[in-house]
């Protein structure tokens, strides 16, 4: 039986936008995508979100920047990044060679600059679209503090959506308390979807040297440990905003994925599992699709939120 992983996303805008399969590679885990040819085949993902990509180009946090933890992992990379002027003119042009279909993740310490970041992305060839990071706890200035509140969070959204006519997705924090309200503040600040979630601020010491594991004291933690409480976020959301919802958070197995789904999830983003084994996706997608066609479903769209009823 054929069974079609293919969707559309952003219908409600006039400007829908297809992927091949729901499955997106999640910002921070898939670089800037051109470095991944070598070790995974870039045709196979629905999509990509590059790396949270500023005005000006960052170095980032102090070392140490990563450390694992049981069933996850933190990072506080602190938004290294190229800048956006780099990801243009060096980035944009390869993905779009490659014809495949990358979002910039973008991020910023004033509404001004997430701003100015989107309107240099405006009408570059290459960008299917922007997902805006309102959500890093790894960063002093800006990031996760927009995110915390429905009236900042829709104010940077409005701001945003001025400022470019791409898709755009606002990504948001698992640690506000109020994610159905900041999720119902940036819909009618003009988002065309919303992916949850980001990382969970946490910590992890290093007994021996009695400090601190990372350089930043403070990281993001992903993987498996986040799944629950991310596919709550989902749930949660999916039932009152109309614009799709793309999940994230500790996806590691097409089982994973069709949780997310059958919560309400549109799409679903790969980040730390992606890290541990990049034949990931391929073998994530095969095993949706066999899972579908078993049960005798012909497209994706059909188990979307079925877990909602009833
Ligand atoms: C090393 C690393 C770097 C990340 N960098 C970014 C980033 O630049 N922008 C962003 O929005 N999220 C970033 N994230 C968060 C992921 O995109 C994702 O939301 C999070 O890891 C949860 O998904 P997972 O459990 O599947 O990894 C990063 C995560 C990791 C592990």
């Amino acid at each position: 039986m054929n069974t079609n992983l293919e969707i559309e996303l952003f219908t409600q805008t006039g400007k829908p936008l297809k992927l091949k399969n729901p499955l997106l590679l999640a910002s921070g885990t898939c670089g800037y995508v051109c470095e991944l040819e070598s070790f995974t085949d870039l045709s196979i993902p629905g999509g990509f979100i590059a790396k949270g990509t500023t005005l000006h180009p960052r170095e980032g946090n102090p070392q140490p920047r990563i450390a694992e933890t049981e069933n996850g992992m933190l990072n506080a990379i602190g938004l290294e990044n190229i800048g956006v002027e780099a990801l243009v003119k060096e980035k944009a042009p390869v993905w779009e060679n490659l014809g495949i279909t990358v979002f910039a993740n973008i991020a910023g310490s004033t509404i001004d600059e997430y701003s100015a970041v989107a309107e240099s992305l405006e009408g570059v060839k290459g960008i299917a679209g922007v997902e805006l990071n309102i959500s890093c706890p790894n960063v002093k200035a800006g990031g996760v503090e927009f995110g915390l509140n429905p009236k900042m969070a829709a104010e940077i959204t409005a701001a945003v959506r001025k400022a470019t006519t791409l898709p755009l997705i606002v990504k948001l924090s698992p640690g506000s308390g109020r994610t159905t309200e900041i999720a119902q503040a940036v819909a009618s600040a003009g988002a065309d979807a919303i992916t949850l979630i980001n990382t969970f601020r946490g910590m992890a010491i290093d007994t021996s040297r009695r400090k601190p594991l990372l350089g930043n004291v403070t990281g993001g933690l992903s993987g498996p440990v986040l799944k629950p409480v991310a596919l709550a976020m989902v749930y949660e959301a999916a039932g009152i905003v109309d614009i799709p919802v793309i999940a994230c958070g500790g996806i590691s197995s097409a089982e994973d994925a069709i949780e997310f789904i059958m919560a309400g999830a549109s799409a679903f983003q790969v980040g730390t599992a992606f890290m541990v084994d990049p034949g990931l996706p391929s073998k994530i997608l095969s095993s949706l699709e066999k899972f579908l066609s078993e049960q005798g479903i012909k497209d994706v769209a059909e188990i979307k939120g079925c877990a909602r009823n009833g």
